[in-house]
């Protein structure tokens, strides 16, 4: 599953009942947290009108990002990739669920937050719980993107869902049942040998053979 659980852009209209939006988070809930300390909130919005608001918000933030990675893009077949999340990004109100993955921040052991550096670990305790709903999304046969596009207008959002304070937002992660005909579920990602190493950064690749 991990292999071939690829973003899924395009979708049927079809509607995604309750119990199987409910069996994927009771299966997702087990990911682990600093302290087990569970700070994810999740709010399932399948209302029509409340999507479209949330679309067009993404709209907002997609259309001047997408201007700058299209000018970035050399090749074809970035170019056709950008095409397929464009086509994703001005559909998103017709997506029938829309999940908000959202972060009591009081929760969160931000071990790094000292740093003069961005932090790392500061969502690590609920990116392990995305990441088991893409899984368990799979294993009921649905399709979702991850996507944090929204976050930089979380105040907005925050609005619209009434998120108090101390609560921010993780994730939107539009879900339903994939379109067969369009459904890639070819991942590519690079070699082990390129990002492991032998007891040193940058050191020998870690290969089969010691
Ligand atoms: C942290 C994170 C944030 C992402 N944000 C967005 C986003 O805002 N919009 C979007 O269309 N895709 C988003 N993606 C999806 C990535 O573009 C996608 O995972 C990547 O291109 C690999 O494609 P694949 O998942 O289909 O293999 C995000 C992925 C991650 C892990």
């Amino acid at each position: 599953m991990m292999r071939t659980a690829s973003t899924t852009r395009y979708f049927r209209p079809d509607p995604v009942p309750d119990d199987v939006i409910y069996r994927v988070l009771d299966n997702a809930r087990f990911a682990p947290s600093g302290g087990n300390r569970q700070g994810w909130r999740v709010v399932v919005v399948k209302d029509a009108e409340t999507r479209k608001k949330l679309a067009g918000m993404y709209m907002e933030v997609w259309e001047p990002y997408e201007e700058q990675i299209r000018a970035a893009a050399t090749t074809q077949q970035r170019q056709r990739a950008i095409d397929r999340t464009s086509e994703f990004a001005r559909s998103v109100d017709q997506i029938p669920v829309h999940l908000l993955v959202c972060a009591d921040l009081s929760t969160l052991l931000v071990t790094d937050a000292e740093l003069s550096r961005q932090s790392i670990v500061g969502g690590a305790s609920v990116y392990t719980f995305v990441q088991n709903i893409i899984l368990a999304c799979r294993n009921e046969g649905l399709g979702i993107a991850l996507t944090t596009l929204l976050c930089r207008i979380e105040d907005q959002v925050e609005e619209l869902l009434g998120m108090p304070d101390g609560v921010g937002l993780a994730a939107f992660m539009p879900l339903g049942y994939p379109d067969p005909e369009r459904l890639v579920t070819k991942t590519s990602r690079r070699p082990v040998e390129e990002f492991a190493f032998r007891e040193s950064f940058g050191g020998q690749p870690l290969g089969v053979s010691s």
